[in-house]
């Protein structure tokens, strides 16, 4: 199987995240085929059936199933959404050890089956389970994506698109660094039609927006326990630019080697996606506090890597 041809999905996890990305392929018409595989069969199989009644709706046939992991063999992309969830109050990072644990035997089985493509990596916290999953797999880090900052990115700019009456579309800025709490917006590149941002903003409201992109999802399980249309409508377009080959730049979690200074780690940075998976990560021009803000995350997260991988 060549990893560049068809364009089957197979959905590890049909939790909230999980069946809101299923859904959100539906709607869209992104791929041909999507196997859904779950740890609770029965939950899986609901979905499968709920998901195929809205078929006749959509803008595109699309064969959904219920699968086992033998069905990653000849899938073009494996979206991993399984683990165990966020609770409120408690931080993305404090997840870690249990779901590494659960990503040792789901991309274990994965590999067993034969499979050869992409995996797309969206539990949390995605910066570790993306690293896991590129060491667990073996596979080249081009072919292991995290969801890195993709949903912070988005929250940027739909903030930043009521600020200024714009649509968020025309609102270009990156959060990059841990999907997490020592993320950082790149201020000094935010633009509208090539217009900086930064100089239109004062230093209090440009504070207020990065702390309210960054605790977004504290906010939103506050109120009703978990996120996922946001992080779904963000997966699907990931799996777009794969599928379709579209070298959009989207920020992304990748494995870093020497980009911006620093290697060994997964975080969100904004990088190229085409049917190879992460062409190339997109190395940014920093000015020295968002490089030092950049420094601190990915300590933030080599501290975690530490303690897993000793
Ligand atoms: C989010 O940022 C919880 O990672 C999830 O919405």
């Amino acid at each position: 199987m060549n990893f560049t041809h068809g364009n089957k999905v197979v959905l590890v996890g049909t939790g909230a995240v999980g069946s809101s990305y299923a859904y959100a392929l539906m709607n869209q018409g992104i791929c041909d085929e999507l196997v859904l595989i779950d740890l609770n069969e029965e939950k899986a199989k609901g979905d499968v059936m709920d998901l195929d009644h809205g078929i006749v709706y959509a803008p595109s046939a699309m064969n959904i199933t219920f699968g086992t992991y033998a069905d990653c063999q000849d899938a073009a992309i494996v979206v991993i959404c399984a683990g165990a969830a966020q609770k409120p109050g408690e931080t993305r990072l404090d997840l870690v050890s249990k779901n590494v644990k659960i990503f040792e035997s789901i991309v274990g089985s994965i590999m067993e089956s034969g499979f050869n493509g992409i995996f797309l990596v969206a539990t949390n916290p995605v910066d570790i389970l993306a690293y896991a999953t590129w060491k667990i797999s073996g596979l080249p880090k081009e072919r292991v994506i995290g969801s890195g900052t993709v949903l912070d990115s988005a929250r940027f700019r739909y903030l930043l698109g009521v600020e200024f009456d714009t649509a968020p579309t025309s609102v270009h800025g990156y959060i990059i660094g841990e999907h997490g709490d020592s993320q950082l917006p790149v201020w000094s590149l935010a633009n509208i039609s090539g217009t900086p941002i930064a100089k239109k903003l004062s230093e209090k409201r440009k504070e207020e927006i990065s702390i309210q992109v960054r605790d977004a999802a504290y906010k939103i399980i506050e109120s009703k326990g978990a996120t996922y249309y946001g992080i779904a409508m963000g997966l699907a377009r990931i799996t777009r630019a794969i599928l379709r080959n579209e070298n959009v730049v989207l920020p992304v979690g990748a494995l870093l080697e020497g980009e911006n200074g620093h290697s060994d780690v997964y975080i969100g940075i904004p990088s190229v996606i085409n049917r190879t998976g992460i062409k190339k990560v997109v190395e940014l021009t920093l000015n020295e506090n968002e490089q030092e803000k950049l420094a601190n995350s990915v300590r933030t997260l080599k501290g975690i890597q530490a303690q897993i991988w000793k």
